[in-house]
């Protein structure tokens, strides 16, 4: 049976109070924590950076001390001393843009010799054939469903097929890589990116933007199933 993980989405916490957030959301059963960076220039905005993420590693615990992995969403170009800074700042996944990467191949070596885990993104328009070449070194892909750069968006339908099609690669390839989506996720369509095959599932606003954050990720893994 598949191990769904939920990821809150800390773009849509109060930066006020970032690591009671991120203790809070973890004792409303959050499985990782999702962490958007971006750099006004891949996307038109700014968020935080590695001394954030250095910053709230130690808030990304589970009550008794087990780390709960923070899943660093790099929007950002250049990609590659960034991505040695989260790595150098806790972060345990790295994901990064193909097309922000002049050498993906040599970015995600770098990323795991790095000790992290690495992941490639795609955005709604953008094709997965790069997976052809380095689904061996890949441990996880997210699919984009929403374009990058705002929290609260709406989902794009078309993601789902992309979701299809990245589950077929994932099982030819034989490999244990995470499928991971990401923007306009909410209760009412969770399922249907299950369905399509997502085992990891972002949320921002649908979390951070309620009063009662176990509620609605309880009723995430009640669509889910578990
Ligand atoms: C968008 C970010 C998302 C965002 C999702 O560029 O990558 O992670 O926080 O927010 P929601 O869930 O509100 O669409
Ligand atoms: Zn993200």
């Amino acid at each position: 049976m598949t191990r769904h993980r939920i990821a809150p989405s800390i773009l849509s916490a109060d930066f006020a109070r970032l690591g009671d957030e991120v203790r809070e959301v973890i004792a409303a059963g959050a499985d990782w924590i999702h962490f958007d960076v971006m750099d006004n220039h891949y996307v038109p905005n700014l968020t935080i950076g590695p001394m954030v993420c250095a910053a709230i590693r130690q808030h990304a615990v589970q009550a008794e001390g087990t780390k709960v992995p923070i899943d660093v969403h790099l929007m950002v170009e250049p990609v590659d001393a960034l991505a040695q800074a989260f790595a150098e700042a806790g972060a345990d996944v790295i994901s990064f843009h193909p097309d922000a990467s002049t050498h993906v191949d040599r970015t995600l070596q770098l990323i795991r010799g790095a000790g992290c885990q690495a992941g490639l993104v795609f955005n709604p328009a953008a094709p997965i054939d790069v997976l052809d070449w380095v689904i061996d070194k890949v441990d996880l892909v997210l699919v984009m469903s929403v374009n990058p750069g705002f929290g609260g968006q709406s989902f794009i339908p078309s993601a789902l097929r992309k979701i299809e099609q990245v589950r077929k690669r994932i099982e030819a390839s034989g490999r244990d890589i995470r499928l991971e989506v990401d923007g306009g996720i909410k209760v009412d369509n969770i399922r249907a990116a299950a369905d399509a095959g997502c085992d990891t599932f972002v949320a921002g606003s649908a979390i951070f933007g309620a009063a009662d954050y176990r509620a609605v990720i309880a009723a995430m893994r009640a669509k889910l199933g578990g």
